[in-house]
């Protein structure tokens, strides 16, 4: 019997923003936490291809409580513009940063604010972007980190963060992923020690983080195992054919979403935790274990220190509102 879908509880009330939400993955995670009830923003650079997606929502579920907001996160311009216009929203419940460039360029590009432009699109707007919600998110909230697998196959140039000493495209992604499950990690423990002096100040004897910052990742997740969607995804026949024969060790990317769905509702999930697959490129969400340089301290700090230097962004996690 299939695993797919994991049962999920209501999230009536809850309101999700998820980056990159047009397509792939961060699709499918918008739609199960719509069809589940909640309201989801679906972010993305495109307002043509975000009303695509809207539409396929609606087409299934009429009733799906869903917006848009344009961000591209290459771009801190719009990430800043984007959040202007969430703070003046109810809280977010969860915040899904999933947006990112997969398909990554053979040679170094630049992004508008001169950042290599991987790690500007995938790791820099979405630390300006937490940065400045931080705040402004519910208590309990959850910021769901997109890993990866390929942080298990490359170093870490954590002094070579912008590539500028050696450029290829399986590095470039690599290293943003690595840095985001970074400074995930350290966002966690940012808030840990922040929930620790907030108690401590009061004399209160335990200390629960107000928000909780958790990874997953996908597994190895195909367009040619992804059903077809109208204006979404609609994998040619030859990609179909070819993906299928990686089927014993990939997943569509509908069920590629289910650890980050996971992630940001089950009961089970803790902030500072990794989740994937069960059978690490495929299957139903299970705890999974994440490196050791993602989860090493000093690291985390070189990354985070990079990272306010680079966006000009202070991301304090003691400011966390409720
Ligand atoms: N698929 C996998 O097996 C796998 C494995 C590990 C981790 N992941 C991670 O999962 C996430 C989603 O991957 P996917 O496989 O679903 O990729 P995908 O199908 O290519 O979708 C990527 C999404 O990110 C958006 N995006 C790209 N650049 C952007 C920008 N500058 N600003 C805003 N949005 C942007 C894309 O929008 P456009 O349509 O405008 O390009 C699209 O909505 C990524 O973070 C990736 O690293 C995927």
């Amino acid at each position: 019997m299939s695993w797919y879908p994991v049962p999920i509880p209501s999230q009536a009330g809850r309101s999700v923003l998820v980056t990159g939400a047009n397509a792939g993955l961060g699709f499918f995670t918008a739609a199960r936490l719509a069809r589940a009830g909640a309201h989801v923003t679906l972010s993305g650079r495109s307002p043509e291809r975000l009303q695509a997606a809207v539409v396929a929502l609606r087409h299934r579920m009429p009733r799906a409580a869903v917006d848009t907001l344009v961000i591209d996160t290459s771009s801190l311009e719009s990430v800043h513009a984007g959040v202007e216009r969430l703070l003046d929203r109810a809280p977010l419940t969860s915040v899904v940063l999933n947006a990112g460039m997969v398909h990554t360029p053979g040679s170094r590009h630049e992004s508008v604010d001169g950042h290599e432009l991987v790690l500007a699109t995938n790791v820099l707007g979405h630390f300006a972007l937490i940065a400045r919600l931080l705040p402004h998110l519910a208590a309990g909230a959850r910021v769901v980190t997109l890993g990866s697998l390929s942080t298990r196959l490359s170093t870490f140039r954590v002094d070579d963060l912008e590539l500028r000493r050696s450029y290829d495209a399986w590095r470039a992604y690599a290293q943003s992923k690595i840095a985001a499950t970074s400074i995930a990690f350290e966002l966690d423990r940012r808030l840990r020690r922040a929930a620790e002096d907030a108690a401590e100040a009061v004399g209160a004897a335990s200390a629960t983080p107000r928000v909780h910052s958790v990874v997953a990742h996908p597994g190895y997740a195909i367009s040619g195992r992804t059903p077809s969607v109208p204006g979404v995804s609609a994998p040619p026949r030859i990609d179909r054919f070819l993906d299928a024969l990686q089927a014993p060790f990939a997943q569509g990317k509908h069920r590629g979403a289910e650890p980050v769905v996971h992630a940001v509702v089950a009961d089970d999930v803790e902030g500072g935790q990794f989740w994937g697959p069960r059978f690490l490129t495929k299957g139903e969400p299970r705890l999974a274990t994440p490196t050791r340089t993602s989860r090493d301290p000093r690291i985390g700090a070189r990354v985070w220190a990079f990272a306010e230097e680079a966006t000009g962004v202070r991301l304090d996690a003691r400011q966390v509102g409720s």
